[in-house]
């Protein structure tokens, strides 16, 4: 009985079968306890910057990771907080309210930003009528790759791009975090 068990979700090369799960109820939200227990990614140190996160097995392109989550917040809210001293995990929707990850927030705030991206952030509307950020990849992922957005950072006046200097190393980095002019 194990063996059929094992037989059941560890495909012929190794993988696990289940990830054709993964793929079905990233289309279809489905309640947790009926999502996959396998994890797309991995959370481990990165020369990029700090933690972020890895494939932990080959990714097909347009591969949903999950939604971005954390603590909504108001323009105004964001407006009246200070930042200056935090590693931030902010995300804005185009709704004007923003995601703070680092509040309630799951393992996708780890993202780092490449000039090359290979995921991309969409706007999605959940049932209940809230804007959802999915984290979907743009291409193929080789297992082990870091994954990454193109944050585009939108910067006020004052400062200049090379105040978010890009550590993303990709032969087309920019050498900034901020969204091309
Ligand atoms: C949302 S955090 C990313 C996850 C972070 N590495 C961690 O350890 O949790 C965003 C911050 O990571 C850093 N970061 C991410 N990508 C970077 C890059 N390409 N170059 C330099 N710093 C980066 C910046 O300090 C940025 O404000
Ligand atoms: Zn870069």
């Amino acid at each position: 009985m194990p063996i059929a068990f094992l037989k059941l979700f560890i495909a012929a090369d190794g993988l696990c079968s289940r990830r054709w799960i993964i793929a079905r109820c990233c289309q279809f939200p489905l309640p947790s306890p009926m999502r996959c227990p396998t994890p797309l990614f991995h959370v481990r140190t990165s020369e990029i910057h700090g933690v972020g996160l890895f494939a932990a097995l080959p990714l097909q392109a347009n591969t949903r990771l999950g939604a971005y989550e954390g603590r909504r917040m108001s323009p105004a809210e964001v407006e009246a907080t200070d930042w200056e001293s935090h590693l931030t995990y902010l995300f804005g929707l185009s709704d004007g309210t923003v995601i703070d990850g680092a509040q309630g927030g799951n393992a996708l705030r780890h993202l780092n930003h490449s000039c090359s991206p290979n995921c991309e952030a969409v706007e999605a509307w959940a049932l209940d009528g809230t804007l959802r950020l999915d984290i979907i990849t743009l291409g193929d992922v080789r297992a082990g790759e870091e994954l990454c957005l193109d944050y585009a950072l939108t910067i006020d006046t004052t400062h200049a791009p090379a105040a978010y200097p890009c550590a993303c190393s990709s032969v087309e980095c920019r050498g900034t975090m901020a969204a091309s002019a």
